[in-house]
């Protein structure tokens, strides 16, 4: 992107109309679209599993217990692969107690929230819950306070198709074909303090490559994730991933990637840029992660797991009592409430994911359900749609085949935390096989519209046939419980198409999407 100097004033009284250009061309690709960009994450946190997407007695719940009116929105979400069970919540899980008769599943503490886990959602139930919702599962294994030996339980109980111990107990548990997952994320976030059984980088990276060496050898086929840094903030940050690749490198296929944005000290015009930190935190692990390839003179390259994204008001939530000393089943933890705002920054941070494509080949959006989620559940009750959902729900229909990076030239505006900033992200996507392509689109200015003019002649496309927009005069606007549809997409109006030349009006805080064909 080339970002003009003449900045855009952000304190005119009136509102005006700024032009920015940007050429697509096919040139400009980036890679294929892989469907595991839009995963997402089921941890057992908060109502996330319980009173989310498993409540028996719910009057839409099938004979497992799950949710079916969740499930409705989990495949209009889109969602393609789920990470699962954790989270911190893994790294003091014990898989087992997850499966066999629910009867007689242990109860338990779960220390990393300070809750009680009844395992009434184990394993088996999960893979039936992905299959209802047409998603992959991706498992996470306990790296906190276990090993390599329950690592490979697991990865016999779930892969292997029969004839040993534990395949014969799946078989035994009502599940008599194996789940053949493909993703195995080593831990979870080792580096953190926070994190049962944290370790140095020296000793994690030890161990996960002892631990994806074993899985490996049991099946050559997994993508294995190695931890990354828990966050870019981190002290370690960098440093870490350096030392846990050097011992990794040759048996994993991916290094995870946590990050979350939220609005602080009400500076919204830093909050709008927060996928610039998104670009710098993947620039900053492809580097390393390219600078180990070579001292190792590997003929390998890594690719990201963005495994956890999201916008969470972490400080908030750290200032309550929601986390406490009671032993509660299934808190109300980390329930956050997204305004506009908050979904164009959401929607701008999905398409930082797709200009990155070629490097970050896999995303899980944290959470899905209740818990930092685009789906909200009451007991007993409705299911709805946060504010976030339509980014990514529209994103994940419309992009297809393959990512371009579109050459933008627009304003400026000056912001706390990353200094000058685009007003405007734009990145497209274009399918040969359909000859369908769509652009998304932020503008980040808080009073300006925005015309954007692009040159999309190279795409050979004739016709828009979708339009929308996220846009409210509110931008604090949220879906509630009480006011589930307060906020949802609008029809993106003054967009024309001619010679070529796509031309569209952004409002002031809006993130949009255009199909054309
Ligand atoms: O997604 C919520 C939590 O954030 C996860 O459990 C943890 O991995 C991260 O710190």
């Amino acid at each position: 992107m080339t970002a003009t100097s003449t900045a855009a004033s952000e304190t005119a009284a009136a509102p005006t109309t700024i032009p920015a250009t940007a050429v697509i061309s096919r040139a400009a690709a980036v890679a294929p679209i892989d469907r595991r960009i839009f995963g997402s994450f089921v941890e057992h946190l908060g109502r996330c599993v319980y009173d989310g997407i498993y409540e028996p007695g719910h009057p839409t719940a099938n004979e497992d217990g799950f949710r079916l009116d969740v499930v409705e929105l989990v495949k209009e979400l889109g969602s393609t692969t789920i990470r699962y069970p954790g989270g911190n919540f893994v790294s003091g899980y014990r898989w087992e107690d997850g499966v066999g008769p629910r009867e007689q599943r242990p109860v338990r503490r779960d220390l990393a929230w300070h809750a009680i886990e009844t395992n009434q959602v184990g394993l088996n139930e999960f893979a039936r819950w992905c299959k209802l919702t047409n998603s992959e599962l991706m498992m996470a294994v306990n790296l906190g306070t276990r090993g390599i030996e329950e690592a490979l339980d697991l990865l016999e109980y779930a892969n292997h198709p029969s004839g040993t111990a534990l395949s014969e107990k799946r078989i035994a548990d009502g599940t008599p074909e194996p789940h053949n997952i493909r993703m195995w994320c080593l831990g979870n976030e080792m580096d953190g303090p926070w994190q049962i059984g944290h370790m140095s980088a020296e000793n994690y990276g030890r161990l996960a490559a002892r631990t994806a060496s074993a899985m490996k050898t049991a099946d050559s086929s997994l993508e294995l994730v190695a931890c990354g840094s828990s966050g870019s903030a981190m002290p370690t940050f960098g440093e870490w991933e350096r030392v846990v690749l050097e011992h990794s490198y040759e048996h994993v296929d991916y290094i995870s990637c946590h990050a979350y944005y939220q609005e602080r000290n009400g500076d919204l015009g830093s909050y709008l840029a927060s996928s610039l930190d998104m670009q710098y935190f993947i620039e900053t692990v492809v580097a390393t992660a390219d600078h180990v390839k070579h001292k190792l003179r590997s003929s390998k390259t890594l690719k990201l797991s963005f495994d956890e994204w999201n916008i969470w008001y972490l400080d908030e939530h750290r200032a309550s009592d929601e986390v406490n000393d009671e032993w509660r089943v299934a808190p109300r933890q980390l329930e956050d409430v997204y305004s506009v705002a908050d979904a164009v920054v959401f929607g701008n941070l999905l398409m930082t994911l797709l200009k990155n494509h070629d490097r970050v080949g896999s995303a899980s959006l944290a959470q899905l359900v209740n818990v930092i989620a685009p789906i909200m559940t009451e007991p007993g009750g409705d299911a709805w749609r946060q504010t976030t959902f339509f980014p990514f729900s529209v994103t994940s229909r419309l992009a297809r085949g393959e990512v371009l990076l579109p050459r933008v030239s627009c304003g400026t505006y000056s912001t706390a935390v990353y200094g000058e900033a685009p007003l405007v992200d734009v990145v497209a996507t274009t399918d040969s096989a359909t000859g369908a392509s769509a652009v998304f689109l932020v503008n980040r200015s808080q009073t300006e519209t925005l015309e954007v003019s692009i040159d999309v002649s190279d795409l050979d496309a004739t016709v828009v046939t979708e339009a929308h927009t996220l846009h409210d005069e509110d931008v604090y606007a949220k879906n509630t419980r009480t006011d589930q549809g307060r906020v949802s997409l609008k029809e993106l109006q003054e967009v024309s198409l001619q010679d070529g030349v796509l031309t569209v009006r952004l409002a002031p805080v809006s993130w949009s999407a255009l199909a054309l064909a």
